[in-house]
C-alpha cells in the first residue's frame, strides 16, 4: 500500500490555518441589484440593503438597458449559448461584429474573443512561448498573468512593482530564447498604472513583446476610454498585444485579445483556451456590442468617475487614511493585518456599505486592504458618505484592537 497524505485532511489543515490567519473567504448571495443598491444575504440568510462600493462595473453598463436590451434580442434570435467552439460552428456574425467594432474603437487590425480574461492571457502566453523562452512580470500583475506564465512552461522572471531598471535587467538576464514583457496597464488591486511609455523602449532595445493586461483601463482611461497603452501615446508597433475584458469597465462577460494581425489570427488557430473551449454565448457579444458604442461616447462616465476620485481623496485624506497613489476608479484604503481590515469591511457593512477586505496571497502580506471602487452611477454624497464612513471603521477598528490588548 502505498502512504499517501490523505487530501481531505491536508484540506482541513489549510482551512484550519486560513481561519488562524483571518484568511477564510465567504460568498454572499445578492438577491437584487439595482445600480449602486443592493440587498445581499449573509450566510445565515439574513438580508441587508447595502451600497455597493466594491464593484467593477466602472461605467455603470451592466444593467443600462440598451445593454441589457441587446442581451434580451440576440438571446431571443440566437438562444442561450453558442453551441460549439468558434472553429466549429460557435462563431456567430455579432462576435465578428464585437470583435470589428473593438479593434476599431483600439485602433488596432484585429481583436479576438475569448470566455474570459482568465483564459485569454493563458491563452497568449501559451501560444506564444515554450520552455525556453523568458516571461518577464511586475511583481504585483494579476494572477492570471503569472498562471498563463505557468502553464506556458516558459521561465518566469519578476521584478519589483513599476521599476523598469527591474525589468530590463531580468531580459538581460536570459539573453537567448523569445522574451516577453508583461504588466498590468492599471494595476488590479493597486489602482495605479504602469510605467508603459518606458516599459516600452525596455521591451525594444531587448527584443521583447509587451503584452499589456489592460482589464481594469479599457472604457476607463484614455481618450474615448481606449485604455491605459492609448492614454500613453502608444501603437500598436510598441505594444503589440493587449487584454481588453468585457466583464468590468463594460459591464458584461467575457474577454478580447487586441493587437497586431500576425499574432491574434495565430492564436486564433493554435491557442488551446481558444479552440478547446465554447464560444462565449453570442447574447453577451451583442451586450458587449452594445456597452462599447456606449462606452466610446458617453465621456461624462469617464467625467464623472474622475470627480469622485478626487472628491474621495481629498476627504479620506482629510480623515487621515492610507490611500495609494491612484487616480483610477481603483481607490484601495490600507489596513495592514487581515484581521483589521476584515474588521473595518464588518463595520462598514453594518453602516450600510459593501467594500471587500483583500486578503493575501491576492496582496502581499502585511498589505490587506479594502479595496473600494468607484462607478459613474456613484453620487458624490455617496462617496462623502463613504470616507466618513471608512474613518468610523477605522477608528472602531483601532478601539477593538487595543481593548484585546488591554
Ligand atoms: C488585471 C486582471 N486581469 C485579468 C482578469 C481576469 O479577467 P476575467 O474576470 O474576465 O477572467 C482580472 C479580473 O478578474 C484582472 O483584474
Amino acid at each position: 500500500m502505498p502512504d499517501r497524505p490523505d487530501l481531505h485532511a491536508r484540506v482541513v489543515a489549510q482551512r484550519e490555518q486560513r481561519s488562524a490567519d483571518a484568511g477564510r473567504r465567504t460568498r454572499r448571495e445578492v438577491l437584487r441589484r439595482d445600480g449602486v443598491h443592493c440587498e445581499v444575504a449573509d450566510a445565515q440568510g439574513n438580508t441587508r440593503k447595502l451600497l455597493n462600493f466594491c464593484s467593477n462595473d466602472y461605467l455603470g453598463l451592466a444593467q443600462h438597458f440598451a445593454v441589457v436590451g441587446a442581451l434580451q434580442d440576440a438571446a431571443a434570435r440566437d438562444g442561450a449559448g453558442a453551441a460549439a467552439s468558434h472553429l466549429v460552428c460557435g462563431h456567430h456574425a455579432v462576435h465578428g461584429a464585437l470583435e470589428r467594432e473593438i479593434a476599431d474603437w483600439l485602433e488596432v487590425p484585429r481583436a479576438l474573443l475569448f470566455g474570459s480574461g482568465y483564459l485569454a492571457s493563458l491563452a497568449v502566453l501559451q501560444s506564444l512561448l515554450g520552455d525556453d523562452d523568458l516571461c518577464v512580470q511586475d511583481r504585483l500583475n494579476h494572477a492570471s498573468l503569472i498562471d498563463a506564465a505557468r502553464l506556458a512552461g516558459c521561465r518566469l522572471r519578476r521584478y519589483p512593482h513599476g521599476d523598469v531598471e527591474g525589468a530590463l535587467r531580468q531580459l538581460r538576464s536570459m539573453a537567448e530564447g523569445a522574451a516577453m514583457l508583461v504588466t498590468d496597464g492599471v494595476f488590479s488591486m493597486d489602482g495605479d498604472v504602469a510605467p508603459l511609455r518606458e516599459l516600452a523602449v525596455a521591451a525594444r532595445v531587448q527584443q521583447a513583446l509587451l503584452y499589456v493586461d489592460d482589464a481594469h483601463g479599457i472604457g476607463v482611461v484614455g481618450p474615448e476610454g481606449r485604455g491605459s497603452i492609448t492614454a500613453a501615446g502608444l501603437d500598436v508597433a510598441s505594444a503589440p498585444l493587449r487584454l481588453a475584458t468585457l466583464g468590468k469597465a463594460l459591464g458584461g462577460y467575457g474577454a478580447a485579445v487586441a493587437g497586431d494581425a500576425d499574432l491574434v489570427d495565430h492564436l486564433a488557430e493554435t491557442a488551446r483556451p481558444y479552440v478547446y473551449t465554447t464560444a462565449l454565448p453570442p447574447a453577451q457579444a451583442a451586450a458587449a456590442l452594445a456597452a462599447v458604442k456606449l462606452a466610446r461616447r458617453e465621456h461624462w462616465r469617464r467625467e464623472r468617475l474622475q470627480e469622485l476620485v478626487q472628491r474621495f481623496r481629498a476627504r479620506a485624506e482629510r480623515h487621515g487614511l492610507q490611500l495609494l497613489p491612484s487616480d483610477t476608479p481603483i481607490q484601495p484604503v490600507l489596513c495592514g493585518s487581515n484581521a483589521n481590515a476584515l474588521a473595518m469591511s464588518d463595520s462598514l457593512e453594518r453602516d450600510g456599505y459593501w467594500v471587500a477586505a483583500i486578503r493575501p496571497p491576492t496582496v502581499p502580506d502585511g498589505q490587506a486592504r479594502l479595496r473600494v471602487t468607484f462607478t459613474a452611477a456613484h453620487e458624490p454624497v455617496q462617496v462623502d458618505a463613504l470616507a466618513d464612513a471608512l474613518a468610523v471603521a477605522r477608528d472602531r477598528a483601532v478601539d477593538a484592537a487595543s481593548s484585546r490588548v488591554a
